[in-house]
């Protein structure tokens, strides 16, 4: 099984915001996405979820179409119902599929450090808290591939350690396709299997980095570093 885009193009007017997108994710695999802001990482994802339609190209699943319901997605903004809390957000995921289970959003949300919010709005929790709970909702309905855009990026950096260390677990439990966007390099090379380096717009893939190292990764390991080099060369020429 694998998820492939396949030179996937995309303008919104005269902006030409993505150049023929090619690459291809192992079933299982965990895959991050790297470029600059504005680059167009947030359209792909959109694309890859059918939530955006690709002017050119496709995105399939085992040379298939993707379905909606195969697909997890974990927004850049929160998008939390505001008039719901913390454990209701979550199961309203559930509920789309028809499925009742709130002891199942109760322990997706003590597994994010969320026990004894549940009961929370989210106007009442924090930026980070409110990014947890859409993490809750994306993961409950067990989808087969989980994309994700920038999930940690209002974390501090203690919890965003503990939270991508928390996700490689839950992620290495029942091996998900994951896609996750994210500015930071030190991340994407602590979490992906491959990180696919975005151009400036239009964007256009310019390298396909493996990350060939053990898990849990070393941050200080001399290969780590070398990684993290070999990415941050190309964004920054
Ligand atoms: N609905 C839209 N209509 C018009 N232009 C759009 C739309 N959505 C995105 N864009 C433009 O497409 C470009 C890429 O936006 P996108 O959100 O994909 O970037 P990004 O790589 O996710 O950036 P960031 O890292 O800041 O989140 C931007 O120039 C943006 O203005
Ligand atoms: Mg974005």
């Amino acid at each position: 099984m694998v998820l492939t885009v396949r030179n996937v193009r995309k303008s919104y007017g005269q902006l030409e915001v993505l150049d023929s997108i090619s690459f291809e994710v192992e079933e299982g695999n965990f895959a991050c996405i790297v470029g600059e802001s504005g680059c167009g990482k947030t359209t792909l994802l959109k694309i890859i979820a059918g939530i955006e339609k690709a002017d050119e190209g496709d995105i399939l699943y085992n040379g298939k179409p993707i379905r909606n319901e195969d697909i997890g997605y974990v927004f850049q903004d929160d998008r939390l119902l505001p008039w719901r809390n913390a454990i209701e957000n979550v199961s309203f995921a559930l509920e789309m599929r028809g499925i009742k289970n709130s002891d199942k959003a109760e322990r997706y949300l003590e597994l994010v450090g969320l026990k004894g919010f549940e009961r929370y709005y989210p106007h009442q929790l924090s930026g980070g808290m409110r990014q947890r709970v859409g993490i809750c909702r994306a993961l409950a309905v067990n989808p087969k591939i989980l994309l994700m855009d920038e999930p940690f990026a209002s974390l501090d950096a203690q919890t965003r350690n503990r939270m991508q260390t928390e996700l490689l677990r839950i992620w290495d439990k029942d091996r998900k396709t994951v896609i996750f966007v994210t500015h930071s390099i030190d991340e994407a090379v602590f979490l992906a299997d491959e990180i696919v380096v975005l151009s400036k717009r239009p964007a256009k893939v310019i390298d396909v980095v493996r990350i060939d190292m053990e898990r849990p990764r070393d941050r200080t390991d001399e290969r780590f570093i070398e990684y993290r080099r070999r990415v941050l060369k190309h964004l920054s020429s």
